[in-house]
């Protein structure tokens, strides 16, 4: 085994402080979430599947993973960010009460008649978008995206597929944010964009809670297997959006006794790392192409009410390559016997891949014992996407497409 890491980690020593979690992600917030999307037609929660043999094999009591693939028919988490946003949007825009919010009054003619005119946009890498489609399609408004020009078609196709019209920017994801911002502007859409930027945070902010329903059913499934938190959580990050609505909430409900919180990044997209890694109280960009495999995380800018929640909570920020995400969703698809099997993309799976590498990696018992892993640690993590590139999906799991450089491979 090489006794060289193959991953990048800092470990915060910085004091926490839990005020910005509590104050976006208070439990009473994830609670209306969860009222809000139990209405949608076809809401169930998803699962949370217990990888016991390989928590085992690698040292650990427990891995939870809590498998979004299975989100409402859209493969992806990304849904609850985007349909709750848009509900809160129109509850402010028509002066709703939180009573009067209903998925019924949502879809009635009533709702439509008085925003028929509204077009929904958003930039995305994909998932995001594919959730808002869906949920313009389902209130019959009209939806414009914007992926940047390194989007698979397969992925394009998955939002055409919900009405919406798709442009190609030339650019990364980034540069699709601002470009839309440009064009809601000069066309008149309103933007649901899951980063946020200086003066545009309310919508990002809904957008992050409405992920929150995650953890409460998440939390939910662990009450109902006697366990009262997970000791760490390994949540990917993108823009940060997701990791910050995962960590804020257990951060705001577990003040006195948090989980270990870890966020994992493409090392070739690793801007929250970045960030921390300056730790000058400003945001650090990553430019260019940021060709990773994950897709999803595939982020230069990190949201800054994102940033927010984060730099107060988090224990340990990692980046690490393709690879390990590649492994991670060979782990989950092919995993030992009597493990459930799980279907993750390459943004899914990246957090168990790291996990691994942990466990596994000469060189990373520094982290480890700083994380106090062990084999009395319970880990969560969730599965963002499914197989949202469905070829790539199977490059991947059947033709060994990034695969573990020799010095890394499993040992036993
Ligand atoms: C599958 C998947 N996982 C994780 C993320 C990361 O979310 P965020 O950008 O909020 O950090 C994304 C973002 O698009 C995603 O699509």
């Amino acid at each position: 085994m090489n006794d060289q890491r193959d991953f990048e980690y800092i470990v915060r020593t910085k004091k926490k402080d839990f005020t910005k979690a509590d104050e976006l992600f208070n439990i009473r917030y994830a609670r209306f979430a969860r009222s809000f999307h139990r209405q949608i037609p076809g809401y169930k929660m998803t699962s949370l599947k217990s990888l016991a043999n390989l928590a085992h094999m690698i040292g650990l009591e427990g891995i939870y993973i809590k498998d979004e693939s299975e989100r409402l028919h859209l493969n992806s988490f990304k849904v609850m960010g985007g349909s709750f946003a848009i509900a809160r949007f129109i509850q402010k825009k028509l002066n709703l009460s939180d009573e009067q919010l209903s998925y019924e009054y949502l879809v009635s003619p009533e709702c439509h008649e008085k925003l028929k005119d509204m077009t929904f946009a958003s930039a995305t890498d994909g998932n995001h978008g594919r959730g808002i489609a869906w949920a313009s399609m389902k209130l019959n408004l009209k939806c414009v995206i914007y992926v940047h020009k390194y989007t698979s078609q397969a992925r394009i196709d998955a939002i055409r597929n919900y009405g919406a019209r798709v442009e190609v920017i030339d650019g990364n994801y980034d540069d699709a944010v601002r470009q839309i911002a440009i064009d809601a502007e000069k066309y008149g859409w309103q933007i649901i964009s899951d980063t946020s930027w200086p003066g545009y945070e309310e919508i990002p902010t809904w957008i992050m809670q409405g992920y929150t329903t995650i953890m409460l059913e998440a939390q939910e499934e662990f009450a109902g297997l006697g366990i009262i938190r997970p000791t760490h959580i390994f949540v990917q990050a993108g823009v940060g959006a997701l990791a910050a609505a995962t960590i804020g909430f257990y951060a705001s409900l577990f003040k006195d006794d948090p989980p270990k919180f870890i966020v994992v990044e493409p090392d070739k997209a690793a801007c929250i790392f970045e960030t921390a890694k300056y730790n000058d109280g400003t945001l650090h960009n990553i430019t260019g192409s940021l060709d990773t495999i994950m897709a999803g995380l595939a982020c230069g800018e990190a949201s800054p009410i994102a940033w927010s929640v984060l730099d107060g909570t988090v224990d340990a920020f990692m980046k690490v390559p393709d690879y390990t995400s590649a492994r991670g969703m060979r782990i989950l698809a092919v995993p030992l016997k009597g493990d459930p099997f799980v279907i993750s993309g390459e943004s899914g799976a990246v957090p168990l891949g790291a996990l691994y590498s942990i466990m596994t990696e000469e060189g990373s018992e520094g982290l480890k014992a700083v994380l106090g892993l062990n084999e009395k640690s319970n880990v969560l993590i969730i599965n963002t996407e499914g197989n949202t590139d469905p070829t790539h999906f199977r490059q991947i799991i059947w033709d060994g497409l990034d695969n573990v450089p020799k010095d890394y491979l499993t040992r036993k």
